[in-house]
């Protein structure tokens, strides 16, 4: 298959905005301010195209952001590696301006979602599940958040051990104690009934001394993803333990029984910006829940997570 892609000339995006985006006004207005690219074929004919809004996120260091606004390859022309291209194409763009997060949401449909997961994005739910039966393609399934980091920081560089700790599985005492010292008092209510499914690693040191634990809760993907996600609702260090490295390897260990389980992503949904900086710089995708909302406390809600499958497992 011959074509190219570029960003797209305002000619290119008149064109689009008229022939596809009769029912979007919105989109129609805004034409010339979003960031698009264009895949033509040997004639110049648009055959697919990627829209990106900029938006400017008030969050360290999560910073400015693109939004997939829409993604579209004409029908001939899909499953040839074009829509993947175009997305590789705005990565590049995006890491020249130190751009860093996509953000973007998944049609309800199989072929939105495997596009999503083959290009490594990470898969929040949202809203309700689609029931209209004369949308054969979307009934059934769910829609999605998608997001993904761009950075050049290599996730499994996580996966250091340093060797001074032991990490063993909490029992279900250790679990009863962090649920009720920790996850009932700190997160949020979607783990308040799910103790007794709630799993752990303690991380102790040569004395056996417990140092820190991390917790996770595996949970279904949803439709149309198929597989089993693990939610992580807490990781804690002691404050004299703290700035060793230690939430790393614990984080590490969860990442590594993850793959081993066959888990598709690891998911973490948080009320509070302020964890952000720390699961950033390991390398996870972080993304904003319910965009730009603040809390009461004036915080922005925030989720991390990161898509397993696919990638280079080398742990
Ligand atoms: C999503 C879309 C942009 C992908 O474009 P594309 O050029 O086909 O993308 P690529 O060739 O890079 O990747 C195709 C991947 O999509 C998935 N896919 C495509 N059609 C599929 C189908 N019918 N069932 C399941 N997966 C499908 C597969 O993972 C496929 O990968 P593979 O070819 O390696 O198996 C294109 O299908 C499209 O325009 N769809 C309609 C608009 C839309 O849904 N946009 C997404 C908005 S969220």
């Amino acid at each position: 298959m011959n074509y190219s892609i570029a960003k797209a000339t305002k000619a290119q995006m008149d064109f689009i905005s008229e022939r596809y985006w009769s029912k979007s006004p919105k989109w129609q207005q805004n034409r010339y301010n979003f960031i698009a690219f264009v895949a033509c074929d040997s004639q110049n004919n648009i055959i697919g195209y990627l829209v990106c809004e900029e938006k400017e996120i008030p969050i360290m260091p999560y910073g400015k952001d693109w939004f997939i606004e829409t993604i579209m390859v004409l029908k001939p022309y899909r499953c040839c590696g074009i829509g993947s291209a175009l997305l590789d194409h705005a990565f590049s763009a995006a890491r020249e301006q130190e751009i860093r997060n996509f953000q973007g949401s998944a049609n309800p449909t199989k072929e939105a979602h495997a596009f999503w997961a083959k290009n490594k994005f990470t898969f929040f739910q949202y809203g309700r599940q689609h029931n209209d039966p004369s949308r054969e393609e979307e009934c059934g399934n769910y829609s999605h958040i998608i997001f993904k980091q761009v950075s050049k920081i290599d996730f499994y560089s996580l996966n250091r051990k340093t060797g001074r700790y032991n990490f063993n599985m909490a029992d279900r005492e250790q679990i009863d104690d962090i649920f009720f010292s920790y996850i009932e008092k700190e997160c949020v209510k979607f783990y308040h009934d799910k103790k007794d499914q709630i799993k752990g690693i303690i991380a102790s040191n040569a004395d056996g001394e417990e140092l820190g634990f991390i917790t996770w809760l595996e949970m279904p993907l949803m439709p149309p993803l198929i597989g089993k996600q693990w939610y992580i609702p807490y990781v804690y260090v002691k404050p004299e333990s703290r700035g060793n490295g230690l939430a790393r390897e614990l984080t590490a260990e969860v990442m590594t029984r993850a793959i081993e389980n066959s888990i598709t992503q690891l998911l973490m949904v948080h009320t509070n910006e302020d964890i952000m900086p720390y699961w950033y710089k390991l390398g996870f995708d972080i993304f904003i829940y319910r965009y730009l909302f603040r809390n009461p406390s004036g915080k922005f809600p925030v989720g991390i997570g990161k898509n397993l499958t696919g990638y280079d497992k080398r742990i």
